[in-house]
């Protein structure tokens, strides 16, 4: 089955092109294309995603988006058999973009069209297959980690649809930490991928910041008074900082985030005995999160599933392999599919 997937939930319009192989338990399912629209500069002027800029730019970006994709697979509309697109959480007015083109693309060519959940794309990403043989992929159950711009969260992942949510972040997801502490730090947005340029090799000395629920007995996160203590720390100096106090103090803040994440991450993998792990969403890019996770789950005895740095980052491969479960079934959405900013699972 030709499959084509399509993502527009928050700043990046993606689409992408799978084989699925039929009635397989675990999808093997080969990427035939995966293009990435990213809208950074549109939003970098004012620090931060502009949700009606952001449909604005879909709305131009999709068409141009999925013939990419469909060029750099070699294929044709024609060659399509079944879409799936992101039909939640996210910005209504971005998701509706994507949502209405699967919509008429699905009605044109009498397809079958699937939503997907975001959350549940960025759970699965370690099973994406980019070439033909087996790929290493987690068997279930896996603890899964999401962390990006809008959600923190730990899940014990039962199956492909099947989900358990762990825990979550109180206020700020880390994402969200990074973008706000890149601001304060006078770096480009988004603050994620600046402060682990920045953080890159510089050891913060004796700057520590504090670590959100770090003493309590509970897996969840919190990053507000992370992002407080830095905030105060800035203001605390007469001048603003100078390119190494920036990079002590993004160093010192990444150490904090870091801490958190593989913390608790490893706690819900000895708490329910479940010696797999995987990372999804746009902060398990960070440099610094993927050597610590490592090592640190290599001490526990954990395996660690790490997707690739773009398969972390919203793209819509991992959208079309969560759809996988369903199209087996022939079950499909077609005209009734509608957006939902929240949609929790598990
Ligand atoms: O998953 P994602 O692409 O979109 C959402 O679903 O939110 O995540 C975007 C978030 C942004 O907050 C961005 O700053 C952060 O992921 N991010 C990073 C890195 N790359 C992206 N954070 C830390 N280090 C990175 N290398
Ligand atoms: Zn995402």
């Amino acid at each position: 089955m030709i499959l084509l997937a399509i993502e527009s939930s928050c700043d990046e319009t993606a689409a992408a092109l799978l084989e699925v192989a039929p009635h397989q338990e675990l999808p093997t399912t080969l990427v035939l294309s995966d293009v990435v629209a990213s809208q950074i500069e549109e939003h970098a002027p004012y620090g931060g995603v502009v949700p009606e800029l952001a449909s604005r730019r879909h709305l131009t970006a999709i068409l141009p988006v999925i013939r990419r994709a469909l060029a750099a697979a070699g294929r044709t509309l024609d060659d399509v058999e079944a879409l799936a697109v992101t039909a939640g959480p996210g910005l209504v007015g971005s998701l509706l973009i994507g949502i209405q083109v699967a919509k008429a693309i699905a009605h044109a060519k009498h397809l079958p069209l699937v939503g997907v959940n975001h959350l549940a794309a960025h759970l699965l990403s370690s099973h994406l297959q980019r070439k033909a043989g087996p790929s290493p992929a987690p068997s279930f159950p896996y603890v899964g980690l999401v962390a990006s711009g809008g959600h923190t969260a730990l899940y014990a992942v039962w199956g492909m649809e099947r989900f358990a949510q762990l825990a979550t972040t109180r206020d700020d997801a880390a994402g969200e930490a990074f973008d706000k502490v890149g601001k304060l730090l006078g770096l480009p947005y988004p603050g994620g991928p600046a402060i682990d340029a920045a953080a890159d090799g510089i050891e913060p000395g004796d700057l520590r910041f504090p670590r959100g629920l770090d003493r309590k007995d509970t897996l969840d996160f919190s990053f507000s008074g992370l992002k407080t203590a830095v905030a105060d720390h800035l203001r605390a100096r007469r001048e603003p900082p100078d390119h190494d106090e920036v990079r002590r103090v993004a160093a010192a803040f990444q150490e904090s985030v870091v801490a958190s994440l593989v913390k608790k991450a490893l706690l819900a993998c000895q708490r329910l005995d479940i010696p797999r792990l995987t990372l999804g969403g746009g902060v398990a890019a960070n440099g610094g999160l993927r050597r610590s996770m490592a090592e640190a789950c290599r001490a526990a005895g954990v395996e660690l599933f790490l997707p690739a740095r773009s398969d972390c980052t919203d793209n819509a491969a991992m959208v079309g392999l969560a759809a996988v479960p369903r199209l087996r079934r022939g079950e499909e959405d077609g005209g009734s599919l509608g957006a939902r900013s929240s949609w929790p699972i598990g």
